[in-house]
């Protein structure tokens, strides 16, 4: 609950206090954010009022919460506007202060220009999570420039060093979780690209350089928003940090028209101590606390079928493989491209969104019909927000892509984008997707954006730029009307794979579609990367065939299956091609994963290590899964005993396959004895329940 005085703000979560002061000229400052402070100790900080050595010359002063483009601000700025008349310094007047439950807004003006700025600070009662946002207001007859409106601009306490950790990828590598000093200057992060994208996630974290996966202090931070974004970290020279975050990216800008508001999206910030792995997990409980709309859900586990047949899809393929699928165990069978139009390949019809006739030609009823008698639920590929230059939509509206006048209109796969800034583009994906689940008993949709913006023009249109904020608040509009009209769907969110992931797209969509690349080896990486901020239960992980489609390298079902069991497990081999053998070993690792289901997406994840052998943790209530495995044996020396986490010291625990009771104190001390086969790869999964 934020608490207010005239100049200075506490703002307590359940183990941190973030401190906002106000200084003599009205700048609002970060203090302290860190362990909880009360008023008094607060009014003790260090720093408001303290002289500076050299205040102007370096015109670095990264201790500012609010950080507009100013006079002496050299370094990053998180809000930059230009008026009219070309003045781009802002001069801030503090209008007052107003608490509403959880959320703290202050109020600004500038001393001339009428433009008001608002930060609104929200917290919440069983997390250490806060969001920041801005909303600014145009309160003149001018139109304002804005340039850079961020979200938040997170003010870190001095360090005697700084590391920072980020998520960075391609196609098939995403969230790749690298952890480098924090050179002096701005290092920036962020998508040009119109959607989230695989190069960087809006999450990163910082910490003084010796924080561990169990011990340290960790302050993150992340974005929720699904088109383009940044975020500038910045080292000034007298070793103090701030992060700015906020969507658009250079140099974009558009206009705030006369009486117009602009509210941006939320950062969300977490300090965490207890290390890398705590902060996870608390940022886990923020996305199912308050970010998902269903989660006390677990996922099911589906079968997709992109990577047996490919664009070649048709009733009685599709039907074959929901048969297969069935008698695994999986309990939703998603249909993926090539179900529509003249989509035979990636050359032409995308847009048009009616069953392909020599593929369907009774149209989807008699397959979904099938697949319902199974006992299994029906998901169906879409991309809305993409066309084909070959198709009936593209020669009936060339103006709905984005696209300039004197350019080519670039194609990447053969398909342009949609601009879903516009109302009447919106209007039509919403008329045919909600068509599309109203006639048919659709349970599921995997929503796919397989191509970046270029060109990103908008000929005719008064604010052409506003595009890329436009573009993503149309696509959250058809998510949220379609969610509200279909309650009862569940959505994928996918980019070619993991390229629209972030907390914004979460408030939507109920899982992701993790990275195109399926290969259990590469997943480890891919895997770890994503769980620093999403739970396991969004966490899309198909087990493919080998030798794998991506990259080639085979891997044992086994391990194939054991890698995936640490998310949404979800099977998407062409089963046609199974041995039977293969067939009743996975139906058998099917039925596995169900038992430790709940456990692994809605429990507290620890990573393991120990040597040659790794594994993840999960805990909830009385129950434990462990999924380990060893790549690469050494000299062959025997395994090491994996220690596990979070466990009771003086409770026994059951294996549940064996019935072994085991001492917690030793689990944790010592370390379980995994009894992996002796051939490399090996794996298993562990089940124990605590039994006092
Ligand atoms: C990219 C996705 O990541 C794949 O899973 C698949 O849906 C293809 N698009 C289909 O075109």
């Amino acid at each position: 609950m934020p608490h207010a005085d005239d100049r200075t703000w506490l703002i307590d979560t359940p183990n941190t206090t973030y401190v906002l002061a106000l200084d003599d000229d009205d700048r609002l400052h970060g203090l302290h954010w860190g362990r909880r402070l009360n008023r008094e100790q607060a009014a003790d900080l260090p720093g408001l009022h303290a002289p500076r050595a050299r205040p102007v010359f370096d015109g670095l002063d990264a201790r500012l919460d609010l950080n507009p483009a100013a006079a002496f601000r050299y370094g990053q700025t998180g809000l930059q506007v230009r008026f009219a008349d070309g003045t781009t310094e802002l001069e801030l007047r503090f209008t007052g202060a107003h608490r509403d439950g959880d959320e703290l807004a202050l109020g600004f003006e500038d001393r001339h220009y009428p433009l008001d700025v608002r930060t609104v600070y929200r917290t919440f009662p069983d997390t250490d999570v806060i969001e920041r946002r801005v909303v600014l207001r145009n309160r003149g007859d001018d139109p304002v420039e804005i340039v850079r409106a961020d979200s938040a601009t997170w003010v870190l306490p001095r360090l005697d060093d700084y590391r920072l950790s980020q998520l960075h990828g391609s196609w098939g590598a995403e969230f790749q979780l690298t952890r480098t000093r924090l050179p002096y200057g701005e290092t920036l992060i962020g998508s040009r690209r119109g959607i989230t994208g695989h190069q960087s996630n809006p999450w990163l974290a910082l910490d003084d350089g010796t924080a561990g996966e169990y011990s340290g202090r960790v302050w993150s931070v992340a974005l929720a928003w699904s088109g383009t974004w940044r975020m500038t970290a910045e080292r000034s020279t007298d070793d103090r940090v701030s992060v700015s975050i906020g969507f658009g990216h250079d140099p974009v800008a558009f206009a705030l028209a006369p009486g117009e508001t602009l509210e941006t999206p939320a950062s969300a910030g977490l300090c965490t101590d207890g290390g890398f792995s705590a902060g996870a997990a608390a940022w886990h409980d923020y996305v199912r606390g308050h970010v998902l709309a269903h989660p006390g859900e677990v996922r099911p586990v589906l079968y997709n079928s992109w990577e047996a047949t490919g664009f070649d899809v048709s009733a009685g393929s599709q039907m074959k493989l929901a048969e297969r699928a069935a008698a695994l165990g999986c309990e939703l069978f998603v249909m993926d491209d090539g179900w529509f139009g003249a989509r035979v390949d990636d050359r032409a019809g995308l847009g048009d969104w009616t069953p392909n006739p020599d593929r369907f030609p009774d149209g989807l009823a008699p397959l979904i019909d099938h697949v319902h008698g199974l006992g299994m639920g029906f998901g169906i590929w879409v991309e809305p927000e993409m066309v084909n230059p070959d198709s009936d939509l593209y020669r009936a509206h060339p103006d709905w892509v984005y696209h300039r006048p004197h350019r080519r209109r670039s194609e990447t796969r053969q398909q342009l984008v949609l601009n879903f800034a516009r109302d009447d583009v919106r209007e039509w994906a919403h008329e045919w997707l909600d068509r599309l689940l109203r006639d048919h008993g659709v349970d599921f949709v995997k929503w796919d954006m397989n191509r970046p913006f270029t060109e990103a023009g908008w000929p005719g249109a008064e604010h052409g730029d506003r595009l890329w904020i436009e573009h993503t608040r149309g696509y959250y509009a058809v998510l949220d009307r379609l969610r509200a009209d279909h309650p009862r769907v569940r959505i994928e969110t996918c980019a070619s794979g993991g390229g629209r992931a972030d907390l914004g797209v979460l408030a939507r969509t109920d899982q992701v579609w993790t990275s195109d690349n399926t290969d259990a080896i590469d997943r480890i990486a891919i895997q770890e990367g994503f769980a620093q901020l999403y739970p396991a239960q969004v966490m899309g992980a198909w087990v493919t065939d080998s030798p794998n489609p991506f990259t080639r390298r085979a891997a044992p079902l086994d391990l194939r299956f054991h890698i995936a069991m640490t998310g949404a497990l979800a099977v998407g081999g062409d089963l046609r091609r199974w041995t039977e053998r293969d067939l009743s070993r996975a139906e058998a690792l099917v039925a596995e994963y169900k038992r430790v289901r709940e456990t692994v997406q809605l429990g507290r994840r620890y990573p393991l290590r120990a040597g040659t052998v790794q594994g993840v943790q999960f805990n909830r209530g009385a129950d434990t899964a462990v999924v380990a495995w060893r790549l690469e044996r050494r000299f062959g020396y025997p395994d090491p005993l994996l220690p596990l986490h979070g466990l009771d010291h003086g409770a026994r625990y059951r294996d549940e396959a064996t019935g072994r009771v085991r001492h917690g104190a030793v689990l944790a001390e010592h370390g379980l004895d995994l009894g992996l086969s002796e051939a490399d790869p090996a794996s298993t999964v562990i089940r124990l329940r605590r039994i006092d």
